[in-house]
């Protein structure tokens, strides 16, 4: 089934310029991006994003972290795509992502795992609406190939 995710590259993604190597795997893979915005996220949108977990103790951390600096905020569509991008992502713990994911491949802390994706399509779809509207989502439906090439 066709689906979008949320995916956001963290400010520590874009202060080690890893911005195109992590997006060239999605594209890679077949994906396709369908809505980017580089931005600086409030502390309210960051609360509000990473609200299932307030009452956890790295809360504010995270928080912290998150509005640190700006953030690629991103949808991704493609067949199946949120649990396959949870697969490319990894574990939530780079030491424990396998190798060939993107946190086993760039991360070393969890504090510092350099990108969230969408958990569930329930997930995605709160998340897609708090960052993006509709008319912010673009489609890869081709134009005349003259118009490109
Ligand atoms: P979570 O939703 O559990 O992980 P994921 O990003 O893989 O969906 O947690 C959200 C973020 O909170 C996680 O990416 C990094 C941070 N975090 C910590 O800093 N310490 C922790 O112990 C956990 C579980 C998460
Ligand atoms: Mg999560």
């Amino acid at each position: 089934m066709m689906e979008k995710s949320f995916v956001m590259m963290k400010p520590d993604t874009i202060q080690r310029r890893l911005m195109g190597k992590v997006l060239s795997r999605f594209e890679e893979k077949g994906l396709q991006i369908v809505a980017v915005k580089m931005m600086h996220i409030s502390p309210g949108l960051a609360q509000e994003h990473y609200g299932e977990h307030c009452e956890r103790p790295f809360f504010n951390d995270l928080v912290e972290y998150i509005t640190s600096s700006a953030v690629l905020a991103m949808v991704i569509q493609g067949d199946d795509c949120i649990s396959m991008i949870r697969k490319m992502v990894g574990a939530t713990n780079p030491k424990e992502a396998d190798l060939g994911t993107i946190r086993g491949d760039y991360a070393l802390d969890t504090g510092r795992n350099i990108i969230h994706a969408s958990d569930s399509p329930q997930s995605a779809e709160r998340e897609i609406a708090l960052f993006f509207q509709d008319s912010e989502i673009c489609d890869y439906s081709m134009p005349d190939s003259d118009l490109i090439y």
